[in-house]
């Protein structure tokens, strides 16, 4: 069947309740890696007033019948197209349907529906996989309970997985099993899932505060049993929080998750059977970093959360998808910071932020967490609706209270529990437990782009007083509300105030006594840890910076300060040139080894910018430039701080390989001081970092020297990558970590991928792979942005191939081509040229044409 390259716009406006739904189903699965024959069985059910025609959604698939009460349809009473089954004239309010097709799950590339991935079949169906597996009303508003009977070869399958509660398990002869799974909990097609194969069962328990036990089940292919170990325990810890912040137990007696390797995203919160990208499971101390840790930590907790928030209360449409992600994602990083540490978690959420939703918000894929429209959903699962969604869930915990905002989310849960609801019901919750109406909230899921706060000092003589004068300079069509925690600081660094405050609307006034009667001006430190979601248009002197970064009491802006102090050299030292006054970078960082820090704390401090995030805050593109500065700083870093360095190192040398913070900031520390010594222009620590890939324990270890000696181009680069490969050759995960590593940093690195795009290991039908190499690659703006264009026709060519495959990645792929506008010379003209050629593929697919579309709009 052709897919018609014609795609219809979803308007947030048009959004009507469907005339039909089908609150009943029974779906059965005939299993075949080339040929899995799907029946569904639905009660379907009229909605609106009178009879109207009914849709089946349906997608690549191969239609074989189509009844009604049991008696086949008269061809004449119904039409299937590429898009679905349309039946125009229903013959009454309720009835049963029953429709079969076939599906081809090898031949699905794409990994939506139910596709193959190493020994396993499995499914994915948000946001609208459901219908390349069976033809169906698939859309979030249209609730089901679900009864699943899988039938499939004992010796292929011999573990299948539904949702729900397994109820019945039959053996055949001639080798055939059918197995029946109820899941109890009606849910949107989006939150089925299914999976068969040969998969090895590792178990657990959990014992919920009623008392319940649950059954806790994590499926692996063979040969992982020894990395699952961190996962259930991330899983107990989740749980547990969940009963001890918000009352929420988990509501199954089982609660199962499989690692996939061939997986387009992260996770999946399917009811009862989370699927996972297996880098996002398998750890231990040898194959995974301190990151893949937090990282595994964090994805647990967030897809374990959505069973209540997205599962149990869920979504009505995608409009809202921020309902459930933002909300999540909040919750979990929430969850984190009780975790670890909050202010370096916080440190790291901010860092994120800025590196990726503000240049989103800034570019041409720009749009609010509550889109208003699109083509293609899947291009929607975007750093706006997630991250910055979810500083919008924390500005509303810091406008009603933590306190409050717990009792919110329980009023909002049982008020909606088993709906499909909007982000209007989550805001009448919260307002509900407020005690009041929050002006202006509402507007923030309405309006695109990063506010920015202008700020104006002014001094009162009359009262010795200075004035702060806030502007939200943006769109007066949607005024904001913020919340803007504040800190006011003398001349010798001394707290002398602290407040909280609302700003509602585009403007606010704070006023504060002057430091001394010559109205001597304090220093304030404005929106701590960022307090909301916005960009600060506030000159302060050099001066007053040094002395936040120095002693702002809230360790995030402190943190932030000295970031800003990097940033405004480079500002001026582009102008001016470089030798304007870097001492008071040098004195901060001396200053701050005699501080006594927590080590992660201290290893962030450390941390010198990367390139893109120094260029997109002080919004220049030469990046080599950049780069030559950057180096520059980095080397008098080095020399100034070489004893220093070397004490770092010695002390934090004898590391032991476990996930405790003490170690974990040993680590760090350790390696940023590594890193620095490498930047030593007589060379001589490279064979030091040589010896610790050697003698590394941990991942963490073993991973820093090969990324370093790669950045500063040593010569002793070569024997760094093969000894990474040689020991790790057999573990695609880790060999994922290599890949990238030898094309995130440096020059002419489309050289390297070429080469590395045609090693036995790389392959492109394996997202992880392809994220590695390509994605590495284009974030790497020395290679990605070289003058003559050949980054950007590199990475055209690899979207055309991945337009055939995975038309989800390649779309992905094709948006860190946003800032292409930006760039020098030519370089936006050739993107032109490479991007129309792909939006002129004779192939193009839903979600690449949507994206190519919306970056040549803005060129
Ligand atoms: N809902 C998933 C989450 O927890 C994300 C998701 C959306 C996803 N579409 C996907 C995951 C496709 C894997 C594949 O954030
Ligand atoms: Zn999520």
């Amino acid at each position: 069947m052709m897919q018609s390259s014609f795609s219809p716009i979803h308007k947030l406006e048009d959004y009507k309740p469907n005339p039909w739904l089908t609150p009943k189903l029974d779906l059965r699965f005939d299993l075949d890696l080339h040929l899995t024959v799907v029946r569904a069985d639905y009660e379907v059910v009229l909605q609106s007033e009178s009879i109207e025609p009914l849709f089946l959604n349906g997608e690549s698939l191969e239609f074989l019948s189509l009844r009604i009460d049991g008696a086949i349809v008269d061809p004449e009473d119904y039409q299937v197209s590429p898009t679905g089954i349309l039946i125009p004239h229903p013959p009454k309010d309720k009835f049963r349907l029953t429709v079969e097709n076939r599906i081809c799950p090898a031949k699905n590339t794409s990994l939506e529906g139910l596709y193959k991935s190493g020994s396993m079949l499995c499914t994915q169906n948000e946001p609208e996989g459901f219908r390349k597996i069976v033809y169906s009303i698939d859309r979030p508003d249209n609730m089901m309970r679900f009864l699943v009977t899988i039938s499939g070869d004992q010796t292929l399958f011999p573990v299948m997985l539904s949702n729900g509660n397994l109820v019945g398990d039959k053996q055949f002869e001639g080798g055939k099993r059918e197995v029946v799974w109820e899941d109890p909990f009606p849910k949107p097609s989006y939150l089925f899932a299914l999976v068969a194969g040969e998969l090895q069962e590792t178990v657990d328990s959990f014992i919920t505060k009623s008392g319940r036990e649950i059954t806790l089940k994590i499926f692996i292919e063979k040969g992982n049993e020894e990395k699952v170990g961190f996962a259930f325990d991330s899983l107990k810890k989740a749980m547990k929080w969940d009963e001890d912040t918000f009352g929420l137990e988990y509501d199954l007696d089982l609660f199962m998750i499989v690692a996939v390797e061939d997986f387009n995203m992260g996770a999946m919160e399917n009811k009862g059977l989370n699927l996972f990208n297996a880098k996002l499971v398998l750890a231990n101390k040898k194959s995974a970093t301190d990151e893949s840790f937090e990282a595994i930590l964090a994805v647990i907790a967030h897809e374990y959360f959505h069973n209540w928030t997205g599962n149990r209360v869920t979504l009505r449409n995608w409009f809202n998808l921020t309902l459930k992600e933002g909300l999540t994602v909040f919750r979990d990083q929430w969850f984190t910071e009780d975790m670890t540490d909050p202010s370096v978690k916080r440190i790291k959420d901010v860092l994120f932020l800025k590196e990726f939703q503000f240049p989103e918000d800034q570019g041409p894929m720009s749009h609010p967490i509550l889109p208003k429209t699109y083509k293609e959903m899947n291009n929607f699962y975007t750093v706006t609706v997630y991250e910055k969604g979810a500083e919008v869930i924390r500005l509303v915990s810091e406008l009603i209270g933590r306190e409050n905002f717990k009792k919110g989310l329980k009023l909002y849960l049982s008020q909606y529990d088993g709906q499909g609801v909007t982000f209007e019901e989550f805001v009448s919750s919260m307002e509900e437990v407020n005690g009041s109406a929050i002006p202006y909230l509402r507007n923030w899921y309405h309006r695109s782009g990063t506010p920015m706060i202008s700020v104006k000092e002014i001094y009162a003589k009359d009262s010795n007083e200075w004035i702060l004068e806030l502007t939200d300079t943006g769109s007066s069509e949607y005024p904001l509300v913020f919340s803007n925690s504040f800190a006011v600081f003398d001349r010798e660094g001394r707290l002398v105030r602290e407040e909280k405050r609302v700003m509602s609307g585009a403007r606010d006034q704070i006023r504060m006594a002057a430091l001394d009667s010559k109205g001597t001006k304090p220093i304030v430190s404005l929106f701590r840890s960022l307090s909301s979601p916005i960009r600060l248009d506030y000159k302060q002197s050099e001066e007053e910076i040094k002395i936040l970064a120095k002693v702002e009491t809230d360790g995030v802006s402190r943190f932030f300060a000295f970031q800003n102090l990097i940033f405004e050299w480079f500002r001026k030292s582009l102008l001016f040139g470089k030798e304007d006054n870097f001492s008071v970078i040098l004195e901060t960082i001396g200053d701050s080894f005699g501080r006594n820090w927590d080590k992660t704390y201290h290893s962030f401090y450390l941390s010198f910018p990367g390139l893109t995030q120094i260029s997109e805050s002080i919004g220049c593109y030469e990046f080599t430039k950049i780069q030559n500065l950057r180096v520059w700083a980095i080397e008098s870093i080095s020399t100034t701080f070489t004893k220093e360095f070397q004490v770092l190192l010695e002390e934090n040398r004898k590391t032991i390989p476990v996930q405790t913070k003490e170690e974990i900031g040993k680590r760090r520390l350790k390696n940023i001081a590594l890193y620095y010594l490498l930047y030593d222009p007589s060379k001589k620590f490279e064979r030091l970092a040589v010896m610790e890939q050697r003698e590394a324990k941990h991942m963490s270890e073993e991973v820093s020297a090969l990324k370093f000696l790669l950045e500063v181009e040593s010569k002793e680069k070569e024997t760094s990558v093969n000894l990474f490969f040689d020991k790790w050759k057999q573990d695609h995960l880790v060999l994922d970590v290599w890949f990238a590593a030898q094309v995130a940093t440096g020059e002419d690195r489309c050289k390297i991928a070429e080469q590395l795009e045609n090693h036995p290991q790389f392959n492109i039908r394996n997202p992880n792979k392809v994220r590695s190499l390509y994605f590495s690659l284009a974030r790497n703006p020395l290679s990605f942005h070289k003058e003559d264009g050949s980054g950007y026709t590199f990475l055209a060519e690899r979207i055309k191939r991945l337009n055939e495959i995975n038309p989800q990645m390649a779309a992905a792929l094709t948006k860190l081509f946003s800032p292409v506008s930006k760039q020098k010379g030519n370089l936006p003209k050739i993107a032109k040229k490479e991007l129309e050629v792909l939006s002129n593929l004779p192939n193009l697919s839903r979600e690449l044409g949507e994206v190519v579309g919306t970056i040549l709009n803005s060129l």
